[in-house]
């Protein structure tokens, strides 16, 4: 139905507690990009906020290949969102009875373009305040939303959160960092979502050869990078040109950005051909 004809209960979970996750899947030329490692990440996110996924992967990706039947264009993203739906009281207690909700949209997405995603971002460090739980794509956000305020009161286009000194990834992407040749970006775990990009990032990065690093990154070590990225689904490879307003490495997009950003246009080019998921 058309967007504006949805509607889903005032009681719903998700609108008051937040109480939901959610997934964005990037599909090009009718191809969905790392279907499985969403999927999973989705199993992931609905196991550890205990609600029983309402859908098998078969059944999820007929829904979604239904909706892009119904949506027809290029590249797109598909907008999955699950909460634990509407009870009849406001009541935290979790209660199985009552089917979740589950919206899923079709996003029209314009891909970054390479010459203007070139020129760079300019960013600055905020402390990381929220939960030990970070791993659940969840859609309470209204912690991110503040942190990404911060980064526009500053009038930088976005936030690298620190916790305790250690990087743990963007408001709404992951952080890499390149030194000396060697590509490093924090491990997975309960402080930072597992990107669907950054896995991407990772295993197209090892195939060719570039050394990779998954480790604790200090705050002091983004001074003294000579790239760094920033990766998700819809911005792809952004890179970081000024942090903190102190120049990173030469003030440009990076050689190692350029030839990896590079794989991964080439990466999407043989998904579109059905060569790669
Ligand atoms: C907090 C956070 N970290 C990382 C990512 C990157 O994840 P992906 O590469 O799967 O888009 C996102 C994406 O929205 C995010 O919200």
């Amino acid at each position: 139905m058309p967007v504006e004809e949805a509607t889903i209960s005032v009681m719903d979970r998700g609108f008051l507690f937040g109480d939901g996750i959610y997934e964005v899947v990037p599909v090009f030329g009718n191809k969905l990009l790392r279907a499985k490692g969403h999927l999973d990440r989705l199993k992931n996110s609905l196991s550890r906020i205990s609600l029983q996924n309402p859908c098998s992967d078969e059944e999820w990706m007929q829904i979604f290949i239904g909706l892009l039947e119904r949506n027809a264009g290029d590249d797109r993203a598909i907008y999955l969102q699950i909460s634990r739906g509407a009870y009849a009281k406001r009541d935290l207690a979790i209660k199985t009875e009552y089917p979740p909700t589950i919206f899923a949209m079709v996003l029209h997405v314009t891909p970054p373009d390479i010459e203007v995603v070139s020129a760079g971002i300019s960013v600055i460090t905020v402390d990381d305040f929220r939960w030990h739980a970070c791993d659940i794509k969840s859609t309470s956000l209204v912690a991110n939303v503040m942190l990404k305020q911060q980064a526009t009161a500053a009038g930088v286009d976005d936030a690298i959160l620190i916790r305790n000194g250690m990087l743990s990834e963007g408001t709404a992407s992951n952080v890499f960092v390149v030194k000396d040749g060697v590509l490093s970006t924090p491990p997975t775990g309960h402080e930072l979502l597992p990107g669907i990009t950054r896995d991407l990032v990772i295993e197209i990065a090892k195939n060719n050869a570039i050394l990779v690093e998954q480790r604790d990154i200090k705050a002091a070590e983004l001074l003294d990078a000579d790239e760094i990225w920033m990766t998700s689904s819809t911005r792809e490879i952004a890179p970081v040109i000024q942090l903190n307003g102190e120049v990173v490495g030469s003030g440009k997009a990076g050689d190692m950005w350029k030839r990896v950003v590079d794989m991964y246009q080439e990466h999407k080019r043989l998904l579109r051909v059905g060569k790669v998921i």
